[in-house]
């Protein structure tokens, strides 16, 4: 799915339920060498610590560095401290202060935990993109992850205006960087149980929303590989073709209206 060999740089790990991991191992598992990204020191100590499930050598193969996003001089020295040439960045990140941009009320007047929000969750992309292009001499993929921004959601609010504007930031990447052969998309992935998730309040209705939904019975406790498989064909010579695009791996949720009847589930 990917050639073998090459160098990926996968940003956004917390813990071993990250989206980010379960791409970073498919990739390993392909053959791909893997960067791993955390915010920060703190950050990589906590993903040591939550991910009990990873036994000592795993975490001890783990190539993992230091980036946060919001600043500039850290994503420039993290592509410049790469070694040869990285052909697939996957942006796994997202913020947004869960008691003023998240919740049941909509309106709010925490503009900077807003400004922040949107900073990290869909302006990033374009500090990535910048930073890698000099390092992706052969082209390559780079892969956001995105949730469902064509409707509104319960709870979601800020997140989801964030969500529609790092689509438009995938576009807009697209157009600039097809001249250098580097191709841009997102997965818009359906509800996944991740660390992120539960701090969004009212997660689990929004799960709930999938499971009357998804002709393909999407399991919000197991799909991290299923997001993780879309995003290493974004990353791979299947999709050469591919850019500016957010395709969903979602159960089939975004494709149907209202819920399914009994005769429709397996
Ligand atoms: N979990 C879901 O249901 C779901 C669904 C669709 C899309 N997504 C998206 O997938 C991506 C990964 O989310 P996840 O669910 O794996 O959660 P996660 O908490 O494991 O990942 C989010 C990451 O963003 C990082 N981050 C936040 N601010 C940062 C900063 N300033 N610099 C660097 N890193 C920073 C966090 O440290 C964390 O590692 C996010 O973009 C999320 O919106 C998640």
């Amino acid at each position: 799915m990917i050639e073998s060999g090459k160098t990926f740089v996968v940003m956004g790990l917390l813990d071993a339920d990250s989206i980010a991991y379960a791409i970073g191992k498919l990739l390993e598992s392909f053959g791909g060498k893997v960067i791993y990204t955390v915010q920060n020191e703190r950050m990589k100590k906590i993903f040591f610590d939550r991910s009990k499930k990873l036994e000592a050598d795993e975490k001890a193969s783990l190539d993992i560095r230091f980036c946060d996003i919001t600043k500039d001089e850290e994503v420039e020295a993290l592509f410049q401290g790469i070694e040869g040439s990285v052909a697939g960045v996957v942006h796994s990140i997202a913020y947004s202060n869960p008691k003023t941009s998240l919740g049941e009320e909509f309106h709010t007047d925490a503009y900077e935990d807003l400004t922040n929000g949107f900073r990290i969750s869909a302006v990033s992309l374009a500090t990535v993109a910048r930073y890698a292009q000099p390092k992706m001499t052969e082209g390559g993929g780079i892969v956001a992850l995105t949730f469902s921004s064509q409707l509104a959601f319960a709870f979601y609010n800020w997140m989801g205006v964030n969500k529609a504007a790092l689509e438009a930031v995938v576009r807009g990447l697209a157009r600039r960087h097809g001249k250098e052969g580097i191709r841009v998309n997102a997965v818009s992935a359906g509800p996944v149980f991740t660390i992120a998730a539960k701090h969004i309040p009212g997660f689990e209705e929004l799960g709930s929303t999938w499971a009357k939904s998804s002709p393909l019975n999407w399991d919000p406790m197991t799909a991290q590989g299923e997001v993780a498989g879309a995003a290493a064909f974004l990353l791979g010579p299947y999709s050469k073709q591919i850019t500016g695009q957010t395709i969903h791996v979602d159960g089939g949720a975004s494709a149907v209206g209202g819920e399914l009847m009994d005769y429709e589930r397996a």
